[in-house]
């Protein structure tokens, strides 16, 4: 097989460089087995590491096309790629990792006489944050590190793990505090590159904010939110009427009904940007979808969750499950990302939730015609990783636009409370989102987050449509 390996020797070379080789390996081979075999055939000078080469020392970490992968456990293709981590390099494949156990913290019991003793129970919840390997995958690919001095996202979850360790007597809570914690962006990066599936964002990221929560500690920005919640039912100030004001109970569609589904605002399209859910509900009615859309819904809670107010949030989702129950509706739509990933993952609903894309679909729905343009997709991480949907929208996308330039996934920063709380570390994230953006030449940025949209017009300049406006577009073109 062809393989492409970067190389770098800092005694040599002044920038690194690609190099391609040709290789004889086995059927099933292993990237790690192509690397042995570029060294011991071809180029003895590679540098690359490994150790157990069995998937549980974490050494042999590099990028295989881009992407964090076990160089040991990765089948490799002809045509690959590899390169070392997103780290700093000492030399090829070899990245310096002495920064990032600097800052993992170590189990501290104090003085013998305080030993506390751990229980089965505690074993339980510690378990699924102890499999850390420190292969480091996913600080090397977390976009808030280097975005700010957040120490990244092993590094919290090992606060957490000592955090939940009776024996341990420092405080977790401040430290988790002091290295960032309020800098990550729950967008899900490192658990999709986590070889063991380590869910930090969850497990140790929101865990640690509640009760940095409870000591304090939050950030006043998210302190206002969580009282704004508490007071209205909403996240954000109304401006004009609210989409919900603005609607009827129930949408019938234009002709025979395909299908019936209930319809979930979120409180940016309820109260700050309307136009998108309005045109969706002309979207749904032209596809033969009948809308209901109960008042007393309220904020899905993500706010809350994220940023680590989870007081209310029991309230909120039983007013929001009562709801659609009352509605007697088995499917609920949401055009917001992260309402959609809240009610997914953190409500426990008798009815099912669908993204309007997802919806669309999988129902079928009639072609707009094109309009013009070129367009790219931005993913919202709520979206690609909180609800697993990025062929959808593209499907969808790809429909109405004249010209579709396709963009690989990355965070713009606007999630987690990063935005709100921290405005400068959503703007270091997002112009890295920029310049990705502007590479493609697109003229416009679609997307299905209206956080996603407010920052990328921030950090681009460019017009960003939502999915759902843009296919009333393609609709109304083919009217007139
Ligand atoms: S969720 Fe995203 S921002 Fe947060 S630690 Fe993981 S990769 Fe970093
Ligand atoms: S949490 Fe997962 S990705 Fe991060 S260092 Fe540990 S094993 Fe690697
Ligand atoms: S060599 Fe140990 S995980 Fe790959």
């Amino acid at each position: 097989m062809r393989v492409t390996i970067s190389r770098f020797n800092p005694e040599r070379d002044l920038e690194p460089h690609f190099e391609t080789y040709d290789v004889s390996v086995s059927e099933g081979a292993r990237v790690l087995n192509v690397l042995d075999a570029v060294h011991d055939t071809l180029d003895a000078s590679l540098g690359y590491r490994h150790c157990c080469r069995g998937g549980q020392c974490g050494s042999c970490a590099v990028r295989v096309n881009g992407e964090p992968a076990l160089a040991c456990m990765h089948e490799a293709k002809d045509g690959d790629v590899i390169e070392p981590l997103n780290l700093p390099r000492i030399r090829d494949l070899i990245v310096d990792i002495a920064p990032a156990i600097a800052q993992m913290a170590w189990l501290n019991t104090g003085s013998c006489l305080e030993c506390s003793h751990v229980t089965a129970d505690d074993i339980e919840e510690i378990k699924p944050l102890r499999e850390c390997i420190e292969c480091f995958s996913c600080i090397s690919s977390c976009p808030a590190v280097g975005a700010s001095s957040y120490a990244g996202p092993t590094a919290i979850r090992q606060e957490r793990r000592l955090n939940l360790d009776p024996r341990d007597k420092a405080e977790r809570v401040e430290e988790a505090v002091s290295k960032g914690l309020f800098s990550c962006t729950t967008c899900h990066k490192c658990v999709e590159v986590c070889p063991k599936g380590i869910e930090t964002p969850r497990k140790a990221v929101e865990k640690l904010r509640a009760l940095a929560v409870a000591r304090g500690l939050s950030l006043p920005a998210h302190k206002a939110l969580a009282a704004l919640i508490e007071s209205t039912g909403r996240s954000v100030e109304r401006k004009e009427p609210t989409f919900l004001e603005r609607v009827a109970d129930v949408i019938e569609p234009e002709g025979e009904v395909r299908a019936t589904v209930g319809f979930f605002v979120g409180c940016m399209f309820n109260g700050r940007v309307v136009q998108p859910a309005l045109d969706a509900m002309e979207v749904l009615k032209r596809n033969g979808i009948r809308v209901i859309i109960p008042k007393s819904q309220v904020c899905c809670g993500s706010p809350l969750i994220r940023t680590g107010f989870t007081g209310f949030i029991p309230e909120l989702q039983e007013r929001n499950i009562k709801a659609f129950v009352d509605a007697g509706v088995d499917t609920v739509l949401t055009m917001c990302a992260g309402c959609g990933s809240t009610l997914k993952n953190d409500y426990n609903t008798p009815f099912r939730v669908a993204d309007i894309t997802e919806y669309l679909a999988e129902l079928g729905f009639e072609e707009p015609a094109k309009v013009k343009g070129s367009y790219t997709y931005h993913d919202p991480c709520h979206l690609l990783r909180g609800q697993h949907i990025s062929e959808q929208p593209r499907v969808l996308l790809k429909s109405v636009a004249e010209e579709f330039v396709d963009m690989a996934p990355r965070c713009c920063g606007a999630g987690g409370g990063v935005k709100s709380g921290q405005p400068e570390e959503a703007a270091n994230i997002g112009a890295v989102r920029a310049e990705m953006v502007i590479e493609t030449g697109a003229d416009y940025i679609v997307t299905v987050c209206p956080f996603c949209e407010f920052h990328l017009h921030q950090v681009t300049g460019l017009p960003v449509k939502n999915i759902a406006s843009l296919m009333l577009e393609g609709y109304l073109k083919k009217d007139f």
